[in-house]
């Protein structure tokens, strides 16, 4: 029996059999004791009013009366002289009665004494009161109650706490009943339903509308499952769009190769297709080289080395890289900075993230415009933005350009041999300094996009 409902119930039985063991304990010791202790002073009065009022008539006719009025009452009465012998009695006597009218009366006064009141362990409590008539003892008035009545009273107690007993064991059933309803039974479906997750079961249903804790269990559950789904769908997509990917490259390179490994080709015709299939394997390189960047940063196996870092220097350098591509566009590359902002960054990867920057900008620019890059420094942040004056971003498709392999205009993209993963990249890098990246775009007017970075990492700025 490893059942939580059974458990609890058992739990519970033992709790109510606990606290009614120590009621019960409680109860009957200081009823029995109340209850003696009223027994035997009633008795004790009694016996002294008949001695008062033997003390006032001490005759024939008076005794028979007492011992009369005591023969209807649940107590009985003895009378005695003073050598104990038995005058009057109201029943007949029994040998325990007997054997409490031999007991020693020395110490007895005139207000009288408890003879016996044990009532656990004897058949009678008894009183006993003495009779003086002008100052000499004249007899004694003994009192005896059965004691019956007290123990008919903590029988009744008894009966009543084992009742009580009894009606305990049948709520506890009746607690792990609905305690396996309400309780137990849910958690049999959740855990039934994440052995389905595990097994790769799709959706969970758990019909558990209640807003307590094991409503929210369930909702977590559900959560889970649901965002498990996302992130098996997320990975088919990927995997769907990197093969894809690949394939278009080397497709080209197929077809390409094919064709310039034709007999009669000019020497010129021969190079234009080397050069086409020298272009898409560059591009495969790249594209591989960025996926190996991105599982790496995945696995948390990416490590950034930050250094003190001049921007100017590496604005210089970036720029000295991308110039024959900028004459190639006829495009004017215009950096703006400040030589005396220093920044902590990787170096390394802070010239990725502004190459892919600038390779964006000036695949999305028509010949003859400018492209900006500058630096600013706002509230003691640092913010580096490339702008440009191309096509612009369409505002509804702005929130997924950082994902991977997300492409505003598919076909377009392709001819600039774009996949889809720079930005992802971009923010990759900048979210690993702790940095952030943001973007505003106008169709048309162009796009402006600045990564700031925090506080700390800006070290020197005057
Ligand atoms: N400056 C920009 N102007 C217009 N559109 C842009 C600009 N920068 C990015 N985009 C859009 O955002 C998409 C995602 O950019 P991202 O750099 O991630 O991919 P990509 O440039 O297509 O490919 P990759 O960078 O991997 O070669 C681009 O395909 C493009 O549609
Ligand atoms: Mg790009």
């Amino acid at each position: 029996m490893n059942k939580l409902s059974f458990k609890l119930g058992v739990f519970i039985f033992t709790i109510i059999i606990l606290v009614e063991a120590i009621l019960f304990l409680f109860l009957y010791t200081n009823l029995a004791n109340s209850r003696e202790e009223e027994v035997l002073e009633n008795l004790l009065a009694r016996g002294n009013s008949h001695r008062d009022v033997l003390e006032k008539r001490f005759d024939q006719a008076t005794l028979n009366h007492v011992a009369l009025m005591e023969s209807e009452a649940e107590s009985l009465v003895v009378i005695t002289n003073r050598d104990k012998e038995v005058i009057v009695q109201s029943e007949p006597l029994q040998p325990e009665i007997q054997h409490l009218l031999n007991k020693s009366l020395q110490d007895v006064n005139h207000s009288g004494k408890v003879l016996d009141g044990h009532w656990r362990s004897s058949q009678y409590v008894a009183t006993v009161s003495p009779i003086t008539l002008e100052g000499e003892m004249a007899g004694y008035v003994y009192m005896f109650s059965p004691t019956m009545v007290v123990q008919r009273v903590i029988n009744q107690l008894s009966n009543q706490f084992l009742l009580v007993g009894f009606i305990a064991l049948f709520l506890t059933v009746l607690a792990i009943f609905i305690l396996s309803h309400f309780i137990t039974r849910p958690l049999v479906r959740m855990k039934k339903a994440t052995e389905g997750l595990i097994e790769g079961k799709d959706q969970v249903n758990l019909h558990y509308k209640q807003n307590d804790e094991l409503g929210q269990l369930a909702h977590s559950i559900v959560t889970l499952s649901n965002e498990l789904n996302r992130l098996k769908q997320d990975r088919k997509d990927f995997l769907a769009s990197i093969s894809h990917e690949l394939r278009t490259p080397l497709t080209y390179i197929k077809g390409y190769s094919n064709i310039a490994s034709r007999k009669g080709l000019s020497e010129e015709e021969q190079n234009h297709y080397l050069g086409i299939i020298k272009e898409e394997t560059e591009h495969l390189t790249q594209l591989v080289k960025n996926l190996f960047d991105l599982a790496k940063m995945d696995q948390n196996e990416f490590s950034i080395e930050k250094s003190p870092v001049s921007l100017c220097d590496l604005m210089a350098k970036v720029h000295e890289k991308v110039r024959p591509i900028l004459s190639e566009h006829d495009l004017s590359l215009r950096v703006r900075c400040d030589a005396k902002v220093v920044v902590n960054v990787d170096a390394e990867r802070f010239q990725q993230v502004l190459l892919n920057l600038l390779d964006n900008a000036i695949k999305h620019t028509p010949a003859h415009s400018h492209i900006d890059m500058s630096v600013s420094v706002e509230n003691g942040r640092v913010g580096i933005s490339v702008t440009d004056e191309g096509e612009g971003i369409p505002e509804e498709e702005l929130p997924y350009i950082f994902e991977r392999l997300y492409r505003v205009d598919k076909s377009r993209s392709r001819e600039y041999g774009g996949s889809g993963l720079g930005l992802s990249i971009v923010k990759e890098i900048v979210e690993k300094h702790e940095g952030e990246v943001a973007v505003k775009s106008e169709l048309g007017q162009g796009t402006s996009l600045t990564i700031v970075l925090k506080k700390e990492d800006l070290l020197t700025y005057e």
